[in-house]
This record gives structure tokens, C-alpha cells and sequence, in this order.
């Protein structure tokens, strides 16, 4: 063999080792699928090295030694933003705007005259942070909870929408960009038949596309998938730094940085300018490039959002009025009956598949026989299909014009349709629900989904169909039983390679570390939800005072109503539940435990505090909340009533001010003393 022959046998070597790695990759990453394993692949990608390694000419830039910013991580990191990343409030009809515009006059002694909105579509995607230092993209997290985010540097930086650098000068050395990352609908039309040719499933909608490749582990997988972005807002900067005065001034900066923002934005004056811009969008949404799901009007003198503040967890100088939800006809099929977490059954119905707002609608909610009965339904109607955003689409009602002659009644089954136990209404409710209780595998397995969701344990790999399989083979009856599973039980089941099944018991490692307002949201009570679980937490302080809480007890807290009491007793009344979570704590579920709010020290009732500049290892609002726990009231301007100023690096006019009217000023030291003062 010739010298040649040699090398054009390497080469190709080289290419079909890249291609195979390629396609387990895919196997692994995007479908949770492997087909061999992890030595089987490490031996591949050795093998490939050591060829580039001899020949450095076969080096491709698609070689998967060469992905973009590294190896593909095992999970994001957290990221603490340093000011919690707001929702806004929703507006639906053109009354909710009057109001908020009235409010805002209100507030700002403005009553006569007309305010200054900035006018900007809603977007349909995720909300991103992005974090500039020197001028170049350093960080970047996704909104998470609001407090906390994932770090998803790598992802972003391959979005080409997105600056790597700034252009011009005269940027602060540090700040924030907040804005939406979103796909194009063209784009997603494109990207989903590429993965349909590839034989893989498509996304639902622009909106689940954008996360779902935002939120990929491999970089490499999300430069391919073509995302936008527009900033629509700042976020941390300098308290030395003076931002523009006008929230329309800001985003101009922005796009003088290079940093793309909308541009159907607009400045409108007052009520009528803000329902003429809201009329205009509604009218052209079908021909922009991108999904909107209504429009935002922010108050554009920031000054005036300053004065106005937050509440809760929304500002109060902004509204989302939102788009009607798009409503479609289409021919009722016929009625399943789904069974839900807490036995509940609700009439589903199959539907001619039907286009509404871009997706593609064959099941909708029929809610419950009450609904059916009032609505006037029968299988064989025409019906109207409604669906909003992110909601499972429902059933309106039977659309106009005479009913045709062959329609059928639908009718509630005798029995539980996927246990076959008894079913019963409750006096006065609408809701129909199986008696099977936990004998039932689809309570069963919603329990399960319940449990492992992200809110919850938040344990991940257990998907849907996993969790099918596992309440099938009679592997997992309750919660408890999952952490008896180890990655060679699992590996027993379909879809679960040596490396998933690895992963699956290191996640369920992991959950077992978690918090008292997870784990009772976790447990699927009815009717608590995330919010009221963290007020029972925060309540009770243990889990033990929480199982011995009376009715009465349960109603008196804010946020718990007598349903919701009723519920919550009665679900630790139950032995079996006792069980569960004996089982749970046993399998060494665990939280920190703190003493009930009532008995927790206030040493710090009384006094006023406010921080200013960045305190070393701590960020502001953990140092407010901490400071709040121990009863201390913490503002954000200096007066007369201020006990001391906080001061960490960097600190503004606020020190300047505490100096002159002579109040203590403590640095972050002493904030830490003052965290731990009995
Ligand atoms: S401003 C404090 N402006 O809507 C205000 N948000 O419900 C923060 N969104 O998480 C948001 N377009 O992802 C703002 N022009 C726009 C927006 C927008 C879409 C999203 C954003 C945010 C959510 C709030």
C-alpha cells in the first residue's frame, strides 16, 4: 500500500468516527437514549484523538473534539441574580388598563395630566440576564424562580443575536441587560422539519423551541438552532452609574451598544395612546416575524417607576395587557375520561385536529360533566377550541348553527376507566373522582409525576414514560419506593442506558437534600399549592408541627383558607400517608428544620436599616431578607429613622447622605456580627 492510500484510509477513519460519535451523542444528550456504553464511547473519541493528535490536518471544526466552548456540562449551575428578575401584571380587558393608568396617576399626584408610556410588544420566550463586564458578555442566566437562575454562558454565546462585545464606549464597568430570547416563526418552521427529516419530534410551538434549546447542555446543540433576542430592560447597574432617565432613552443606548432591541417600540401619552398602540399590534401580530402574546406598557420616566415601586412580585409601573386567547371550530370526536392526581376525572375530548395560535390542537379540556351539561355538548358537535399561551386548550362551547342529526350524549363511565373502582361525587361538586385511591395506577403515577416536578423534589430523568413504566411493573407504588432504585434496578427499563440509569440514581442522591416547603408540596395535598406550602413551612418551621396542626390552627395563617386547612389535616389523618412519609425521611429525605416563625428570635425588632453598595460575599437581597428574618426593617432611603447604613463597595449618594445626618455606617463585618447576634 502506498503512502497515500495510507492517509486517505485515515481520513476516512476519521469521518466515520466522527459520525458515529455524532449520533450518540444525539442518542444521549438530546434523545436520553444511549445504545452503548460510556467505555464503548470513550474508546471512540480515543480513537479520534489520537488520530488528530498524529495528523493534525484531519482537525475539523465540527470534529466533537472541537465543540464549542468545551464539553457539554451535566447540569447548569445556579446563579443568584443580583436583583430578583420580575413577572408583570396582567391586564385582559381595556378596563384593567384604565384602571392602571389611573392608579399610576394616582400614586404620582399626576391626576390631570397624561403619563408617558413606552410601548412595547410582549414577547413570546424565555427572559434572559445578561451579565457585561469590560464590555464583553461574562455571564448569562436564565430567569429560574426570579431569585435564582442557571448559568447558561455557553448556550447564549453561541446566539449570534446576542453581542460578544460591545460596540462604542462609555458602559459602565459592570451592569445587566434583561431582555427575551425567542425563535422567529419562519426559523421554527425551518428548524422543525429539519428535526422531523431527522426523524426526530418536532417542537410545539416557537416559544417551547426557545427553551427547549436554551436550556441544552450541549452548546454545540443550541448553535444550531436559530435564536433571537431583544433586550427590553436593565437590570443591575453601578449605583454610581447613571442610566438614562427615560426607559425609551435606555433601550436607544442599548441599541447604540449593539444590543438588539424591538423595533415596534414606541412612545405613547395616556389611556388613549396606549389602546391605539394595543389596537395596532393586535391588528399586525399576525404579520411579525416573531409570536407576541400582547403588548407591555411600561411608565417611561424612571424617576416615576421609582416613586411607584413593586408589589409582591411585579412592578407597578408596568402592565401586560395581553391578546384574547384565539378561538377555533373544529368537530367534537368522542370523550376519554382522564384520572387525575387526587382521582378527579375530567372529560377529554378527541377533536378533528384543528390549527389554533400556531398549534396544533386534538385534545382539549371539557373540565367537568357539570361544564358538559351546562354547555349543551354532545359527540359529533361542532365546537369551539380556545387556547391561551402555555394553557391546555378547552372546549368554549358548541358553535353556532343548527345541530346536526347524529350526535351522542357523553356519558360518565360507571367505573374508574383505568382501575375500574367505583366512582363518586361529592355532594354539590362538580368533580367526579375514583374511589381506588392509591390502587389506582393513574393516581399513582400523577402522585409520582407530582413528586419528582420541578417545584418539588425537582428530580430529573424521571419522565413521563419512565414513571409509566415503573407504576406498571409494580417497581414504584409511592414516593417513598423510588429511592429504593438503584441504576441497575433502573436499567432494567426501556430507554434507560447504563449512563441514564447512573444519572437517574445520582438525581435521586440529590433530592434527598431538599426543603420543608418542597417536600409538602411534594406530598400533592389538594389544593396546596407552591405558595401555600412555603406558608405552611414558614409557619410551622417542622414537619412535625405541621402533622399535628389543628383546623383551626391551619386557618389562622394568611394564604390558608378553611378548604385548604380541611385538606391539609385531613391528609395527615391519613394513616397511609403517616406511612409515606415515615418511609420518605427513613430513605433519608431530609431539610434544614428552623423553629416555628412565632418562636423564632426577633433580636433586631425596631430597627431600620438600609444597604447600599455591593457587600462582599453576600448579596443584597440575602443580606435584606436575613436581616428581615431577625425582625429588622430594611429600606432603601436614608432618613431620620434609619438605625445604621449598610455599606459594602461602591456605595452612592445613600452613605453620603447617612454621613451627613450623622447616622452609624457599618460595613460588611459588621453586618455578619449583626446576622448572628443572639
Ligand atoms: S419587562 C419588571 N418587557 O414577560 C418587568 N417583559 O411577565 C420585567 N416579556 O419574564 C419584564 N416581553 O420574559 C418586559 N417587552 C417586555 C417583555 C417582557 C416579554 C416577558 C418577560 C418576563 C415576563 C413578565
Amino acid at each position: 500500500m502506498t503512502a497515500g492510500g495510507r492517509a486517505t484510509d485515515t481520513a476516512r477513519r476519521a469521518a466515520e468516527l466522527r459520525e458515529r460519535i455524532a449520533y450518540h451523542d444525539h442518542r444521549y444528550y438530546v434523545l436520553d437514549d444511549p445504545e452503548i456504553s460510556d467505555a464503548e464511547y470513550d474508546e471512540l473519541l480515543a480513537e479520534l484523538q489520537r488520530i488528530e493528535a498524529e495528523h493534525p490536518e484531519l482537525v475539523v471544526p465540527e470534529s466533537p473534539t472541537q465543540r464549542v466552548g468545551g464539553a457539554p456540562a451535566a447540569s447548569f449551575a445556579p446563579v443568584r441574580h443580583r436583583l430578583p428578575m420580575l413577572s408583570l401584571n396582567n391586564g385582559f380587558a381595556e378596563e384593567d388598563l384604565r384602571a392602571f393608568d389611573r392608579r399610576a396617576r394616582e400614586r404620582l399626584g399626576r391626576e390631570a395630566a397624561a403619563i408617558t408610556y413606552m410601548a412595547e410588544p410582549k414577547l413570546d420566550g424565555l427572559a434572559i440576564s445578561l451579565f457585561y463586564r469590560d464590555g464583553r458578555l461574562a455571564q448569562a442566566a436564565t430567569r429560574g424562580d426570579g431569585e435564582t437562575g442557571e448559568d447558561v454562558t455557553g448556550n447564549v454565546r453561541t446566539v449570534r443575536a446576542i453581542p460578544l462585545s460591545l460596540k462604542g464606549a462609555g458602559w459602565p464597568d459592570a451592569f445587566e441587560v434583561r431582555g427575551e430570547v425567542f425563535m422567529r416563526r419562519a426559523d421554527f418552521e425551518r428548524l422543525n422539519e429539519g428535526l422531523h427529516e431527522a426523524g426526530q419530534r418536532g417542537f410545539m410551538n416557537p416559544r417551547n423551541a426557545a427553551a427547549g434549546s436554551l436550556r441544552q447542555l450541549d452548546p454545540a446543540v443550541t448553535a444550531g438552532r436559530p435564536l433571537s433576542f431583544f433586550a427590553y430592560g436593565p437590570g443591575w447597574v453601578p449605583e454610581d452609574f447613571s442610566l438614562p432617565t427615560r426607559q425609551s432613552a435606555v433601550l436607544d443606548w442599548f441599541a447604540d451598544m449593539g444590543i438588539p432591541v424591538c423595533p415596534e417600540r414606541s412612545c405613547v401619552r395616556g389611556t388613549e395612546g396606549a389602546l391605539a398602540y394595543y389596537r395596532e399590534m393586535a391588528e399586525r401580530r399576525g404579520e411579525l416575524p416573531y409570536d407576541i402574546d400582547g403588548v407591555v406598557f411600561k411608565v417611561d420616566d424612571r424617576a416615576d417607576q421609582q416613586r411607584m415601586g413593586f408589589v409582591a412580585r411585579a412592578p407597578r409601573w408596568a402592565i401586560a395587557y395581553k391578546f384574547p386567547a384565539e378561538e377555533r371550530t373544529t368537530r367534537l370526536l368522542s370523550v376519554d375520561f382522564q384520572v387525575g392526581r387526587t382521582g378527579a376525572l375530567t372529560p377529554v375530548a378527541r377533536l378533528e385536529p384543528v390549527l389554533v395560535g400556531g398549534v396544533m390542537v386534538s385534545n382539549a379540556t371539557l373540565h367537568n360533566m357539570d361544564e358538559v351539561a351546562r354547555k349543551d355538548i354532545r359527540i359529533g358537535d361542532r365546537v369551539v377550541v380556545r387556547r391561551a399561551g402555555d394553557v391546555i386548550p378547552e372546549v368554549v362551547g358548541r358553535a353556532g348553527g343548527e345541530r346536526e342529526p347524529d350526535t351522542r350524549e357523553i356519558v360518565l363511565p360507571d367505573a374508574c376507566p383505568e382501575c375500574a373502582s367505583a366512582i363518586e361525587q361529592e355532594e354539590g361538586k362538580a368533580a367526579v373522582r375514583c374511589t381506588g385511591g392509591l390502587v389506582c395506577p393513574a393516581q399513582r403515577r400523577e402522585a409520582l409525576r407530582h413528586f419528582v416536578s420541578r417545584k418539588a423534589l425537582d428530580i430529573e430523568g424521571f419522565g413521563d414514560k419512565l414513571i409509566e413504566q415503573l407504576v406498571r411493573a409494580g417497581a414504584v407504588s409511592n414516593p417513598a419506593e423510588l429511592f429504593s432504585l438503584d441504576a441497575q434496578r433502573l436499567q432494567d427499563f426501556e430507554r434507560v442506558g447504563p449512563k441514564s440509569a447512573q444519572n437517574l440514581e445520582e438525581a435521586l442522591a440529590q433530592a434527598r437534600e431538599t426543603t420543608l416547603a418542597r417536600f409538602v408540596y411534594a406530598l400533592g395535598i389538594r389544593e396546596v399549592g407552591e405558595v401555600t406550602a412555603r406558608a405552611l413551612a414558614g409557619h410551622f418551621g417542622t414537619l412535625e408541627a405541621l402533622m399535628q396542626a389543628s383546623v383551626e390552627e391551619l386557618e389562622a395563617i394568611r394564604d390558608v383558607g378553611p378548604v385548604v386547612a380541611r385538606h391539609v389535616s385531613n391528609f395527615f389523618a391519613e394513616p397511609h400517608n403517616r406511612e409515606v412519609i415515615d418511609a420518605l425521611r427513613r430513605a433519608g429525605v431530609h431539610w434544614p428544620e428552623t423553629r416555628p416563625a412565632a418562636e423564632r428570635p426577633q433580636p433586631l425588632a425596631g430597627r431600620t436599616y438600609v444597604l447600599t453598595g455591593s457587600l462582599e460575599g453576600m448579596p443584597r437581597e440575602e443580606a435584606s431578607a436575613r436581616l428581615q428574618a431577625l425582625g429588622a426593617k430594611v429600606t432603601g432611603s436614608v432618613s431620620g429613622n434609619t438605625t445604621a447604613v449598610i455599606a459594602g463597595e461602591n456605595p452612592g449618594s445613600k452613605l453620603a447622605k447617612a454621613e451627613k445626618l450623622g447616622i452609624p455606617v457599618l460595613d460588611a463585618a459588621a453586618l455578619e456580627e449583626l446576622l448572628h447576634s443572639p
